[in-house]
């Protein structure tokens, strides 16, 4: 990579929490780490610069344009709970506050790797004719969101504008750019607990682990039946690694970078989690599964994907790349990672017992 510095926009969030050590490792270049909040970012390397700010900060854009080479934005308010609840402010966090640092990269031509979402193929995958089809190509398939009213869409939207705002200063003019649409990517450090170092609710792993933390039964949307192709964040931060080391090959390009091997049910990734949970935790109490209706999970403007397969082609051929771990390899170390940062707080979270909160009084 001829890139002496690279600004990580989102540097403090799950992806970037794993992408910045991931960089450092392969590449001799500083890293300007940009976030609100820097918690997750357990790295002290010195080539790294740790910036607390926001992306829509007109001062900060122009300084990050003018002295990196590159720019990995990665920012977004992406859990589907939030699309129907915030929507404005999930417009605003995956469009509206992205459009300067898009107009800036475009101006200096410095180069652009922006994560865009799997989200913008809406509910299911469909053929270059609209024909239902088995997976989602990024050059051919046409997007199916639903109506207005189903605000669950806006995400997908708003990520689908800046695609086409991205593509155009590319084709029209000389943005050197890169888009991922990451499939259901997970790890260690996503998202949070509800009640622990956040609110409201989570991406499905989370929650699954928030339950199986708190002894209480895994919320399977609508019985559980819909499927993700899970991919560990590894995966993701290799193929992020390559677009960066062969800018020919992926300049002006749009990947689908997510692992179609590991295309499960929700349910089977329940029982999946339970067990790596078990087998690390035999003392506690089997798990449970409850059937919640979306409507009580994320209230009303809910609507779901009900498979959501890549196909990763295009990755494999341009970048030499291939997803490498499956779900069984992965999901003990994210256990691990979960009762290892929350366990202890959420036994220390748990309301006292009824008969010493009685002689409390
Ligand atoms: C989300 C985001 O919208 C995407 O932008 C993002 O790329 C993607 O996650 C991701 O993780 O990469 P989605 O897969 O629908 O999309 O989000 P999850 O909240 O992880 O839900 C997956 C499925 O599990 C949904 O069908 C949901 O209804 C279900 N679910 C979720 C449960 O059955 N139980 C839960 O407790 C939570």
């Amino acid at each position: 990579m001829s890139a002496t510095r690279v600004a990580v926009v989102g540097a403090g969030g799950f992806i970037g929490s794993h992408l910045v050590p991931g960089l450092l490792e392969r590449f001799d270049c500083g890293v300007d780490a940009v976030d609100v909040d820097l918690h997750k970012l357990e790295c002290s390397d010195a080539r790294v610069q740790p910036i607390v700010g926001r992306v829509e900060d007109a001062r900060l854009v122009d300084e990050l344009t003018s002295r990196c080479q590159v720019i990995i934005s990665l920012t977004a308010l992406c859990n589907p709970a939030q699309y129907s609840s915030i929507p404005l402010e999930v417009i605003d966090g995956s469009f509206t506050h992205l459009l300067p640092l898009v107009t800036r990269c475009a101006e200096r031509q410095v180069r652009l790797i922006h994560f865009s979402t799997a989200e913008v193929y809406g509910r299911r995958a469909l053929d270059a004719q609209g024909e239902p089809a088995e997976r989602m190509n990024e050059d051919e398939s046409c997007f199916l969101l639903g109506p207005v009213e189903r605000e669950r869409w806006t995400y997908a939207c708003a990520k689908q504008l800046l695609e086409r705002v991205i593509w155009a200063h590319g084709q029209h003019g000389s943005l050197p750019f890169t888009i991922i649409r990451p499939f259901n990517t997970i790890g260690g450090r996503m998202d949070y607990l509800p009640g622990i170092d956040g609110e409201g609710t989570p991406r499905v792993l989370a929650c699954f682990m928030n339950a199986l933390l708190r002894g209480q039964p895994l919320p399977l949307v609508n019985g559980g039946q819909q499927r993700r192709a899970f991919m560990d964040v590894s995966d993701m931060v290799e193929a992020v690694c390559r677009v960066l080391e062969r800018p020919k090959q992926s300049n002006g390009q749009i990947f689908n970078l997510g692992n179609p091997d590991n295309d499960v049910s929700i349910a089977e990734l329940a029982r999946a989690l339970a067990a790596a949970f078990a087998s690390q935790l035999p003392e506690r109490a089997p798990a449970r599964y409850e059937v919640v209706s979306a409507e009580a999970m994320y209230g009303p403007g809910y609507d779901d994907t009900q498979e959501r397969v890549p196909d990763i082609g295009k990755a494999r051929r341009l970048l030499g790349w291939k997803p490498q771990k499956s779900l069984a390899e992965s999901l003990p170390s994210i256990v691990h990672d979960y009762i290892e940062r929350y366990a202890d707080r959420v036994a220390a979270a748990r309301p006292a017992p009824l008969s010493r909160l009685a002689s409390c009084e």
